[in-house]
């Protein structure tokens, strides 16, 4: 498995264009409003990345902080959030019962989950909730696809998601009125892929894996293929709780 941080370093500069999800305002918008702040909250957005979630709170709470590994990727935050802290999820720097609300897009595939959802449970105040946001398989029938396909695009990934898995690894930790919203986005595979981070033949070896995928899986992903792209419908998954 590749390191994440290393990953991320090849990813920075590109990480902006790589999918139509990273820069979908409605899906940003969602993950705002389920966060249920207002202008005395003290909001924490977990692998934060370029800041594009951390920006939708930026100056609507009393103060964003951003946490993630890896400096080239926060590099582009600027101007997104009032502080960044440099700290893995499964450790952080805060005192228990710091945060109101405790955010994260597109992060916990990369870190272990039984030390990042105690974290964030410590993290958050009595009351405070949370809002996870992840890519998923849908079913146990395109599951084993769907894995292939993200691990040759992420090598540094280290979770393969189930919709269900965030949601209960919340109510494991006791968390409170847990529940699930589903996000369908539709995805160039071409641009998906070209990350920045995988070498050509990885990409060639996605390609002919949607090529030769079967028909229950084309239905599950409404897979097109259109001239030179294909296009799938992924499912990220919405884990909201309450502390
Ligand atoms: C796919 S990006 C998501 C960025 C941002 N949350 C977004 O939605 O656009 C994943 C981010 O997770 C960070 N990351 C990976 N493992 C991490 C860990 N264990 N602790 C903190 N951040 C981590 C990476 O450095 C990267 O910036």
């Amino acid at each position: 498995m590749e390191k994440a941080e290393s990953h991320f370093t090849k990813r920075a500069e590109k990480y902006n264009h790589s999918s139509n999800w990273v820069v979908d305002q409605k899906l940003i918008q969602m993950i705002f409003d389920l966060a249920e702040v207002n202008e005395n909250s003290l909001v924490l957005d977990l692998a934060c990345g370029t800041g594009l979630i951390a920006n939708a709170f930026h100056g609507r709470v009393k103060k964003v902080t951003g946490l993630d590994i890896s400096s080239d990727m926060v590099k582009y935050a600027d101007g997104c959030m009032d502080e960044i802290i440099f700290s893995p999820i499964e450790k952080m720097p805060f005192d228990d019962n710091s945060f109101d609300a405790c955010v994260c897009r597109q992060g916990l595939q990369f870190a272990e989950l039984d030390k990042a959802i105690p974290e964030i449970h410590r993290v958050l105040k009595p009351g405070g909730i949370t809002v996870l946001c992840h890519l998923t398989a849908y079913n146990e029938i395109d599951k084993d696809l769907a894995f292939q396909i993200q691990e040759l695009r992420n090598p540094a990934r280290r979770n393969y998601l189930m919709p269900d898995d965030i949601l209960n690894a919340l109510k494991k930790q006791g968390l409170r009125e847990a529940e699930n919203i589903e996000y369908i986005t539709e995805e160039s595979v071409n641009k998906w892929i070209d990350n920045g981070a995988i070498a050509n033949e990885r990409m060639e070896k996605i390609r002919n894996l949607y090529r030769s995928s079967n028909e229950k899986f084309r239905e599950i992903h409404k897979i097109k293929f259109t001239g030179d792209d294909i296009l799938d419908s992924m499912l990220l998954v919405i884990a909201k709780a309450k502390k």
